[in-house]
């Protein structure tokens, strides 16, 4: 019989302790120590190399077969896994309580036609993952719902129904009875975790794993959680709007910059394959302070809105605000565009807003946040068949942006007629193949006359 131990776990980065201390020596966050009755494994299952059956193999001579994908039939998803799912992998879906995982996994499942899929739930019972499947809309036949959170009796009847995808909702519900603690518990989660890696890597079957996350946005349980799985994919979005992105945070099979857009619908989420049509908001009239920026995140090119609102500050000290971008690079381009330009913003308040509560990390959507300010300081509006895409260095020289050509046929295609660009970007490109007209800027000084 196992020796029953307690043992004092970091719950941000999963640290160990013999006794309890206040700050975590590892990941300095304090009081994210507690206490969880661990038992040590018996001699018997360490050190036994009878039991080792694993050869050192020569690189050539390993078939690289068990790379072949599994197309998930959603373009979003297998986009952001990097071509579809691995066969063996363990993706990991994280992302805030109600804002879509289960739907999303269970929408997979239920529309992978001509697969056996095995959604496991600790969270719901069957009749109302029915409930939601009658919603979505059941096109496999072959999706089996368990009830289930003892991982021993879940590999158990993985044994008897043979799936090609095993979905689990959620880890946090897991557990196994190595281990005393309760479910949720970091040691619960470590070794329920790495118990599926086993299996998935010893079978070939790919598991989806549900992760909660923290009130602060990390995935609940461990790092080390985000250690053992193969792809680690967030799902975001802002509540009150019905977009939700899949973003890659973590992904051993492809690019980590892919995202996935989709909305929450009465009938589930729908996938959104050209998300520029709802990131430009309607607009009937003419407004100052609004931008369009052509941006790409990943492969992926997007037409985003940006908006400013200049105003006097009515306080002594301007108030400068910002959603969805950099509030300290939105200071810099401000302290740019008075140095260079001689725009007096430091007696402003500076609002700024990008559209669909999205987050951009491409810096070409500094030329779109300065146009704006600019409209809105001026008072004069942006004709909206222009776009912008360039980013801006602390000289006020407007540079070079990545993926040139995505940008240009993009804005094309959505039907802009003018797009501001780097003039650097544009050494490569063969500007004949555009019908939209591409306005060269190297400066700050130059947008300004482009804009006014
Ligand atoms: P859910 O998948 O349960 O979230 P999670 O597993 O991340 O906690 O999603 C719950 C929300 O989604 C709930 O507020 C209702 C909404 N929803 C729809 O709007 N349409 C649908 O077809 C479904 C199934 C859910
Ligand atoms: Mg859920």
């Amino acid at each position: 019989m196992a020796k029953a131990k307690t043992i004092f776990f970091c719950t941000n980065c999963g640290h160990q302790s013999g006794k309890w201390i206040g700050k975590c020596p590892s990941c300095s966050e304090w009081n994210t120590f507690e206490e969880e009755v661990v038992s040590k494994p018996t001699s018997k299952d360490t050190g036994n190399i009878a039991n080792i059956k694993s050869v050192p193999t020569a690189v050539q001579d390993i078939s690289s077969d068990n790379e072949k994908r599994i197309d998930t039939k959603s373009i979003e998803l297998n986009r952001v896994l990097g071509g579809g799912l691995v066969a063996g992998s363990v993706v990991l879906f994280g992302g805030e309580p109600g804002i879509g995982k289960s739907t999303l996994l269970l929408q997979v499942a239920l529309n992978l036609e001509g697969k056996k899929i095995l959604y496991i739930s600790g969270e719901e019972s069957q009749q109302q993952i029915k409930m939601r499947a009658n919603r979505i809309g059941i096109q496999n036949p072959e999706c089996y719902l368990l009830n289930e959170t003892f991982t021993d009796s879940i590999f158990k009847h993985c044994k008897d129904v043979n799936p090609d995808l095993i979905v689990i909702d959620s880890i946090q519900t897991l557990h196994t009875d190595i281990i005393d603690s309760s479910p949720g518990s970091i040691s619960q989660i470590r070794e329920t975790a790495s118990q599926l890696q086993r299996y998935a890597k010893s079978t070939n079957i790919p598991v989806l794993l549900i992760g909660h996350i923290t009130k602060d946005g990390n995935l609940a349980g461990p790092k080390v959680l985000e250690h053992m799985v193969d792809t680690v994919l967030q799902f975001e979005g802002d509540r009150h709007y019905g977009f939700r992105i899949l973003r890659s945070v973590k992904n051993r099979f492809g690019s980590t910059s892919e995202l996935g857009i989709y909305e929450m619908q009465s009938t589930g989420l729908r996938e959104v394959t050209n998300p520029s049509e709802i990131l430009l908001s309607q607009r009937d009239e003419l407004t100052s302070g609004v931008a369009i920026a052509a941006m790409v995140e990943g492969q992926r090119p997007l037409l985003i809105e940006t908006q400013a609102l200049i105003g006097t500050a009515a306080y002594g000290t301007p108030q400068r605000s910002s959603t969805g971008f950099d509030l300290r690079r939105l200071n810099m381009l401000l302290a740019v565009l008075e140095k260079r330009s001689g725009f007096k913003l430091s007696t402003k308040d500076v609002f700024l807003n990008i559209a669909g509560g999205l987050k951009v990390d491409d810096p070409a959507i500094d030329i779109a946040v300065v146009a704006a300010i600019i409209s809105s300081f001026e008072d004069v509006a942006i004709p909206p068949n222009v776009c912008f895409a360039g980013e801006i260095g602390l000289s006020g020289e407007i540079r070079a942006v990545s993926h040139v050509e995505n940008r240009i046929s993009e804005a094309e295609k959505l039907g802009f007629e003018k797009i501001v660009l780097s003039k650097y970007s544009l050494k490569n490109v063969n500007l004949k193949r555009y019908k939209i007209e591409v306005i060269p800027v190297s400066k700050v000084g130059e947008l300004v006359d482009v804009l006014l």
